[in-house]
């Protein structure tokens, strides 16, 4: 499958894909962080270049209901984040996942189709991530754990504290690959 990973700077989920054996590309504004396939530009110029599913992690700033205490100042920021994010969700592409945290968007779209927890994939702490699915079926928990430590609050400040808080779990990408890896 020719396979886009949208706003993704790690890498994470393309190789994923990649290892697999899919013609897997990440795309972000900024460069990737593992050498690998990966378009550095703006997404929206991509999303007709014949892909067979994407993913996408589109930002989530001005959409998180975490962050409601600051959207009354930032409402066009706001409107350019929906906008962005029905853009992904409605690119001519079969098959599409859509992530975001708990946000508004559960309101301005739809419900999500799932809520995933990175306890359920391996990881022992919280992070509720919401699933948008378009011709995907919902991921199927592939390794149960205790542990329920919220990632957020072990890290140190810094100016790359968003990109540690927003890297995918490595063992959510190993169950897209596994069980999206769709070719009829
Ligand atoms: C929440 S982060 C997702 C990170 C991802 N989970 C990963 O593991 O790399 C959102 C990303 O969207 C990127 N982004 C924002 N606007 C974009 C655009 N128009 N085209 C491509 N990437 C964009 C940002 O640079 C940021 O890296």
């Amino acid at each position: 499958m020719r396979v886009l990973i949208a706003c993704e700077f790690s890498g994470i989920v393309r190789d994923a894909f990649a290892l697999r054996g899919h013609d897997a590309w990440s795309c972000d504004l900024l460069p990737t962080e593992i050498p690998g396939k990966h378009i550095e530009g703006n997404v929206l110029d991509v999303l007709e270049d014949g892909w067979d599913l994407m993913i996408a992690h589109p930002p989530c700033t001005y959409l998180a209901v975490s962050g409601a205490r600051w959207f009354k100042d930032k409402t066009e920021e706001q409107v350019q984040a929906i906008d962005f994010f029905m853009a992904l969700i409605e690119a001519p592409i079969p098959r599409i996942a859509a992530e975001n945290p708990i946000s508004i968007m559960s309101t301005r779209y739809r419900k999500p189709d799932q809520i995933i927890q990175p306890w359920q994939f391996g990881h022992g702490e919280t992070k509720a991530t919401c699933l948008w699915l378009k011709g995907l079926p919902k991921l199927t928990p592939t390794d149960v754990v205790d542990g329920r430590a919220q990632r957020v609050h072990r890290l140190p400040p810094g100016p790359d504290r968003w990109k540690e808080r927003s890297r995918t779990f490595p063992g959510i990408a190993k169950a897209m690959a596994e069980q999206w890896s769709i070719t009829a």
